[in-house]
Parts: C-alpha cells; sequence; structure tokens
C-alpha cells in the first residue's frame, strides 16, 4: 500500500497514475483536499490546460487501465484525518507531494505568509508524529521540498549537507536554511523536522529537494484529455518556463529582468514523476538521503530564446525584451549544483531537453490560446 499525499497537484496527479503503471499489485491511496483549485480561483486564474473534476479524473483513470488507485478527500493539517489514514491503510511508503507551493502567493499578505507555513508545517509535523504513534517508523517517507531552500551561494550546491571542520575534526550539518521567501522557508522547516524525526525515531527520509517543474505533460497523462495534470500561468501559481509559454501564445512580450543571466535549476514534469516514483524503488536502509532533484540549469535569457524558437517553429513572432530589474537578486550568479546522487540513483536517465520539452509544451498550449489571453490580467499578476 502506497500513500500519495498531493494527489491532485501538478505534480501530484501525474505521479499518482505513474505508481499505478509501475506497481500495477500495489494498491495506491490518493489523498488532497484540493486547495489548489481554490486558491488558482481564488487569485483570478485558471489551468489553461483544462482538468477534470476530481470524480471525473478518478473515472478516466479507472477506464484507461490504471485501476489500482483511490482517491480520499481530506485536510492533512487536521491530525485525526491523518492519524485514521495510517491506521487504516499502515502504508509500506508515504510519498508526501502536498503543499502550499507559491512563494508570491505567501507573500501577498500577513495571512497567506501565515497560512502557508501553517499548512506545510503542520502537515509534515502530522505525518511524523502519525508514523511516530502508530508504529510506522519503519515505513520509507519521501518527500519533495525544493532547492529554494539553498538560495544562492557563491559555492557549488552540496546534496544536503555541509561539511564544516574544527580543530578536532569535521561534521556533516544539514544545509536548509538560506530560503528567501515565507514559502521556502515553510519548507526549510520542514527539512529540520524531518532531520529531527530521523534522528529521534529512525524514520528512513528521502528528502528530494526539488527544483523548478515545467511542462505539460508525461507519459501517462498523455493517455487522454481527461487525464490532463493542471497548467497555471498566472503570476502567482505558474512557474516561469510554463508562463514565458503562455506569455508568447497570448502575444504579449517575454520581459526578462536585467541581463536574464542567473541560471536556475529546472526538471520536466515527466523526469519529476518519474524520479519520484523511483525514489519508492530505491533501496532505503535506515537513513535520511537528500536528492537535488534538478537535471537542467537554466536563465531566463536560455528560457526565452527557447521560447521564442519554439514559437516561431509554430508561425507565431515571439518578443523577447529586457527590462530594469524590479528584484534585489545577483544578475550574473551562476548557480552551481550537485545533482550526481539524483541523477544516478534516483533519474537514472538522461535527462530531457529544454529544447524540446518547451516545444511540447508550446503544442499542447496551442488550442488553448483563448484561455490565456481571456485571463491576460492573471497571467501578469496585475
Ligand atoms: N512545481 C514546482 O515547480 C515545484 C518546485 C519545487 C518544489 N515543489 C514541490 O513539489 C510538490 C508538488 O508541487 P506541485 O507543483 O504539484 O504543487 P500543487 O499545488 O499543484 O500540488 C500540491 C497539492 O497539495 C494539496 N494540498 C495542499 N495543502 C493540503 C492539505 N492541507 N491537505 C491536503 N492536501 C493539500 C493541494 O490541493 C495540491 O493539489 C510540493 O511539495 C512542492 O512544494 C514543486
Amino acid at each position: 500500500m502506497i500513500l500519495l499525499t498531493g494527489a491532485d497537484g501538478y505534480l501530484g496527479w501525474p505521479t499518482f497514475l505513474k505508481l499505478s503503471k509501475t506497481f500495477p499489485d500495489e494498491q495506491i491511496i490518493g489523498v488532497d483536499n484540493l486547495a489548489r483549485r481554490r486558491w488558482v480561483e481564488q487569485i483570478g486564474s485558471v489551468s489553461a490546460i483544462p482538468i477534470e473534476e476530481i470524480d471525473g479524473r478518478m473515472q478516466a483513470a479507472n477506464e484507461q487501465g490504471f485501476t489500482n488507485l483511490h482517491f480520499i478527500k481530506g485536510d492533512l493539517t487536521d491530525i485525526d484525518f491523518v492519524y485514521q489514514l495510517l491506521k487504516q491503510f499502515k502504508p509500506t511508503t508515504i510519498v508526501h507531494l502536498a503543499s502550499q507551493p507559491s512563494a508570491p502567493y505567501s507573500h501577498i499578505n500577513g495571512r497567506t505568509a501565515a497560512f502557508t507555513q501553517e499548512n506545510n508545517n503542520g502537515m509534515m509535523r502530522n505525518i511524523l508524529w502519525g508514523m511516530h504513534e502508530l508504529g510506522l517508523e519503519d515505513r520509507h517517507l519521501i518527500v519533495t521540498t525544493t532547492t529554494g531552500v539553498y538560495g544562492a551561494p557563491e559555492f557549488k550546491i552540496p546534496e544536503g549537507f555541509l561539511t564544516v571542520e574544527g580543530k578536532k575534526g569535521k561534521e556533516k550539518i544539514p544545509y536548509p536554511a538560506m530560503a528567501t521567501s515565507w514559502y521556502h522557508m515553510s519548507r526549510a522547516n520542514d527539512i529540520n523536522n524531518l532531520f529531527l524525526a530521523h534522528y529521534m525515531w529512525k524514520i528512513p527520509i528521502t528528502d528530494i529537494r526539488t527544483s523548478i517543474i515545467f511542462g505539460s505533460q508525461t507519459e501517462e497523462t498523455k493517455r487522454s484529455e481527461k487525464l490532463a495534470t493542471r497548467f497555471d500561468f498566472d503570476f502567482y501559481f505558474g512557474v516561469v518556463p510554463n508562463r514565458f509559454c503562455a506569455q508568447a501564445l497570448s502575444n504579449y512580450p517575454i520581459t526578462i529582468y536585467g541581463k536574464g543571466e542567473q541560471k536556475k535549476p529546472m526538471i520536466t514534469l515527466e523526469d519529476a514523476a518519474t524520479s519520484v516514483v523511483n525514489a519508492v524503488n530505491m533501496n532505503k536502509a535506515k537513513e535520511y538521503e537528500v536528492f537535488n532533484q534538478a537535471a537542467l540549469l537554466v536563465s531566463p535569457k536560455d528560457l526565452g530564446e527557447a521560447v521564442q524558437k519554439a514559437g516561431r517553429e509554430a508561425g507565431i513572432d515571439v518578443q523577447l525584451t529586457h527590462i530594469k530589474n524590479p528584484r534585489v537578486e545577483k544578475e550574473d550568479h551562476q548557480m552551481e549544483m550537485d545533482n550526481r546522487g539524483f541523477i544516478e540513483r534516483l533519474l537514472k536517465k538522461e535527462p530531457q531537453v529544454l529544447e524540446s520539452s518547451i516545444r511540447q509544451t508550446m503544442t499542447d498550449l496551442l488550442p488553448y490560446r483563448d484561455t490565456i489571453s481571456r485571463y491576460q490580467t492573471a497571467l501578469l499578476g496585475q
């Protein structure tokens, strides 16, 4: 029995389907409170690619042969709900993808900042304490946190730990806390609690530090329109690569802040879901392991050019403009990140590349140009 949280989300839904395909003899329990749908509606936007209501999704999955999936609606900040879930299903593996994952949303005001941290940290604590109190400390816990906890340091980012040398010897210390948003700091807090729970109760934990995920489909979601995952393009919930594609399709120039040369870690949706599923199969021992789930280092300029090229191929003239950088950031910061463990042990294949993935995304979005244009104010965050 595998328990997947956040099963209705952008990454969660494709992961749910991929788990079903990879483990046909297991029962997969997906949990979600459908909050992401409400948040996007609240800020005045919509998924560009239409998605089914959860019942329609589950029915379509069943019709397509994903017959070992079960969905339960519930709020994981409710400790009684979490304990009930764990008690009833006693999962062998828990894959925790649920979160409020938007930094801009967490910055709207004090309430959304508080909500983000209470939601994310509450869920994580309930799962950890539930595993402890219900005797499930030997089960494998897989969590997607974020590479955003690292900040943008002037050294090569390690996979989770820094080695500090003193006179008497050296110590490996967890490296989670240079986050620069209230959302990212909520995940740094989660990482601290994961570390503590492993220290106290020896729960085997795979902490997947997820980078920016982009793209519109996976092998499984493309089997039917009714299996599509959400595709957000608004200022709050759309990640930069997905927003650039939407911007190009609604004939709005792509704006690059400053020189746009600062590289950020990214990964396609297909590779992100595949590597989470591979983590379930991994020999876990009794460890707390960290993987940097990053496959590509991409600058806004690279991204803009890839979108422009894909647009030209589709007969769309995409304009790139540079504006003065409104953010406080090192514009030419060349991030370096160790991802060897991730590539060798979780992804286990060549990562998908930027250009073809952007081309695929633009092709998938093309039928929904009108929707994007209708919600242009959401796209621009006005
Ligand atoms: N998408 C990215 O670029 C990205 C980057 C870094 C990290 N991540 C991490 O990957 C994971 C998945 O992200 P995503 O983009 O699919 O986000 P998402 O918002 O689409 O999915 C998260 C799901 O969790 C659910 N959820 C939130 N709070 C809940 C609660 N209290 N109870 C039950 N369900 C709840 C939401 O309804 C949503 O469906 C998250 O942990 C996120 O922090 C994502």
